[in-house]
């Protein structure tokens, strides 16, 4: 990993083993990009990279090059209104409402390892030999509004992180009304973009298009990332497929209001942008103030999208998740709510965690429905207190039976979150994010609370550190099951109401910090009406999240699918759950739920007292399974081999860093008459060594397993009786012969 700087061409290129980005000052003194793409030799001048032309209508910053536009050279931070009609990196007004404000380079830094950001999440190092991170620091010579750029280059990964700040370091107020993460202008548009959407129990579900003249784009304007959007895109070239071939992953350390843009313009140069959505954004910056944007990681491979995700993967499970539960396997957990639904007490949870105990389980999670006025969602969020009749020894009585019992107990809470029915809004209905004199709207019966306020995340924090101090938790899900609406605050002045959305998620931040620092042994779950707030900002402070709320088996292999192409396995929750499932009242057999559970964190959604005699049996295995093979899969490299979206097939498997193991997941959603001969090729086996199938005596090289595919025929399989009939799957587990 090397930061090449040339002073007097001012030139500079962050390279690695697999990457280079290289920049340059450009004449008019703004900020030009050049390269980003596989590894290049360092040349003693990039200059020759920098194409300018004539061309007619442009308009020219500097009166004596004529061939000389912003709009016909590839920039890193371009501003508006001045010779670049695309989409701008960045909007600022000054106080006299002049907004032609644009950057001109003043110098750099270099540094080992990498810039924090304050108060907001982002990858990090451990040892500073671990990245570099150049910072080109940038200014408006009329505004003085400078800017920060920050350039971070891992050692050891085809991986670079992008983040901007601010600082206004003028005598007049500005507004900031675009402040995009990053930008990156590539030379062509010879890309299919792919993102990741859906809506409540279907999201992430991936979808492709090429780009064309005009604008692309996909964002958020609820106030979470939301179940519609993923802030994650994927540029690829036309022939790249998931073992084979170029592209480009972004995807956004944040919670919030999202936009990724894509424009191709008519001379075919396509610009990307992604950071902030500028729409309902206004930041009031005061002379000597600062803002930071949240960090965009890009990711870049010439092997494909399996690699692509792979590195991902990587970097947010060792470099983005923190704390106690970062490098562990994952505690197979039940949870109470499709079990009970509102109607959750402590006689239930103790018959239940007793059956899931002797099943298996480690850790019982009782979701919705414990606290004061809980009988159904229209009443209770915001006072946090226990419900004495329905549990009524509380939880010290409760977590200390479970813990006798042998496991651990997780608690659901809503933090953001009020009914009005509750002690919280009577007392205090200035609370919630409103506009004054205007009913504000209910989403599932509750109003949001203004995150803005420290005194709001402060009454908050106070009740939860009582709450989750009233028994023994080792794990909390955090919930948010509505999007937000009327995003003004009380507490602000006009001229700040355009903060809302990011002081919000801000406010969440600080509480999810506070709540981590006093409670570091605590499991959090990332939760919003399943997945709507599945992104890498949360990972930051839950290592797992509630991947969707359709637990059904096949739908969940759309969804882990999807999902896998910018999270790792460790963070997706996934759970069996009873049949009729409840979601769709699709019946799938208890071998194929916890064949899709298996690739992910593991746990059942279901009440164990309602189980057969032979579901018990078969849940027993399944939790044996699962904590013999969980490091493998939790932490191992995963690979996607067929995809559901395309075939009545899906596959995937799992690898151990070692190679010696692997784990196939295979799935046959309908069943077919006299179908053809099905194999699967694999993956990530090391070619040189024979593997042995589920111990069956026949052992295969690596390289027959990748190149000639392992043979899925439902007759030659693993013969295990499942064979035929709908939703049927196997597992094949390969062991290396010593
Ligand atoms: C959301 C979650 C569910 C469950 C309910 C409880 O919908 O996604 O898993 O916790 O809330 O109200």
């Amino acid at each position: 990993m090397e930061i090449y700087i040339n002073q007097e061409h001012q030139t500079f290129h962050l390279q690695n083993n697999a990457i280079s980005y290289i920049m340059m000052v450009l004449p008019d003194g703004s900020l030009g990009h050049l390269y980003y793409g596989t590894r290049l030799h360092e040349h003693p001048n990039w200059r020759h990279l920098l194409e300018t032309c004539n061309r007619p209508m442009s308009s020219n910053p500097l009166a004596s090059r004529p061939d000389f536009s912003l709009e016909h050279v590839l920039q890193e931070y371009p501003s508006s209104h001045v010779t670049d009609y695309r989409e701008a990196a960045f909007h600022a007004i000054n106080e006299d409402g002049g907004d032609a404000i644009s950057f001109k380079y003043v110098g750099y830094r270099v540094e080992e390892g990498k810039v924090k950001i304050d108060g907001l999440p982002a990858t990090y190092v451990e040892k500073s030999d671990e990245a570099k991170t150049l910072t080109i620091i940038v200014e408006d010579p009329l505004t003085h509004l400078k800017a920060e750029l920050y350039y971070t280059i891992f050692a050891d990964a085809p991986i670079m992180t992008r983040s901007v700040k601010f600082i206004n370091e003028g005598k007049t107020t500005l507004h900031l009304r675009k402040v995009m993460s990053m930008c990156l202008d590539f030379p062509d548009h010879d890309f299919t973009w792919m993102q990741f959407s859906g809506s409540w129990a279907r999201e992430r579900h991936p979808y492709e298009r090429s780009l064309e003249i005009g604008v692309t784009a996909i964002g958020s304007l609820r106030g979470h990332s939301s179940h519609q959007q993923n802030p994650f895109v994927i540029l690829k070239r036309r022939e790249t497929t998931e073992s084979n071939g170029e592209a480009y992953a972004f995807s956004f350390v944040y919670s919030g209001n999202f936009l990724a843009l894509a424009e191709v313009d008519n001379y075919e140069t396509l610009r990307l942008t992604m950071g902030i959505h500028p729409e309902h954004f206004d930041w009031c910056l005061e002379p000597s103030q600062s803002f930071s944007t949240p960090e965009v990681v890009m990711a870049y491979t010439t092997k494909g999208l399996n690699d692509l995700s792979g590195s991902l993967h990587h970097l947010y499970r060792t470099r983005l998740v923190r704390g106690y539960w970062r490098d562990r396997v994952r505690p197979i957990l039940l949870n109470s709510w499709e079990a009970c639904y509102f109607d959750v007490t402590e006689d239930k949870v103790l018959a239940m965690a007793k059956k899931a105990k002797a099943c298996g389980v480690e850790l019982f999670v009782i979701d919705d429905g414990y606290f004061k006025n809980r009988h159904n969602d229209y009443a209770g969020l915001g006072d946090w207190e226990v419900d004495e009749e329905k549990f009524p020894h509380g939880f010290n009585y409760l977590t200390t039976r479970l813990k006798e019992m042998g496991l651990m107990t997780g608690l659901w809470i809503e933090p953001e979150m009020v009914n009005k029915e509750s002690e919280l809004y009577r007392t205090h209905p200035d609370y919630i994010l409103q506009e004054q004199g205007r009913e504000s709207a209910v989403g599932r019966h509750q109003y949001v609370l203004d995150f803005t306020r420290k005194e709001v995340v402060d009454t908050i924090y106070t009740k939860l550190e009582k709450l989750l101090s009233s028994g023994d938790f080792s794990y909390v899900k955090w919930d948010m099951n509505r999007s937000i609406s009327e995003a003004h605050s009380l507490n602000l002045p006009a001229s700040h109401q355009g903060e809302v959305f990011h002081r919000y998620i801000l406010g969440v931040y600080d509480l999810y910090e506070r709540l981590i620092q006093r409670f570091p042994h605590m499991l959090f779950e990332s939760c919003a009406s399943g997945g709507a707030r599945f992104d890498a900002g949360m990972l930051y402070y839950a290592p797992q999240a509630w991947t969707s709320d359709d637990t059904d088996a096949i739908e969940r292999l759309k969804i882990q699918y999807g999902t896998s192409y910018g999270y790792p396995l460790v963070s997706m929750g996934s759970h069996v759950s009873a049949v009729p499932n409840h979601q769709l009242m699709r019946t799938t057999p208890l071998k194929t739920r916890a064949h899709v559970a298996y690739f992910g964190t593991f746990g059942y959604e279901l009440d164990p007292r309602e189980l057969s005699v032979q579901d018990i049996a078969e849940m027993k295995k399944q939790t044996t399974f699962m904590k013999k093979y969980r490091k493998i899969i939790q932490m191992g490299t995963f690979y996607r081999l067929k995809s559901p979206f395309t075939s009545n097939e899906a596959a995937w498997m799992v690898v151990s860093d070692d190679q010696q193991e692997a784990i196939v997941g295979y799935y046959r959603i309908l069943s077919e008459v006299n179908a053809p001969y099905r194999r699967v090729k694999l993956m990530g086996l090391n070619p040189d060594l024979q593997y042995r199938i589920d111990e069956n005596e026949i052992s295969y090289y690596g390289d027959e397993l990748m190149s000639r595919g392992l043979i899925t025929t439902d007759e030659t399989s693993s013969g295990d009786g499942n064979s035929r009939g709908d939703y049927t799957s196997y597992l094949y587990i390969l062991r290396a012969i010593k």
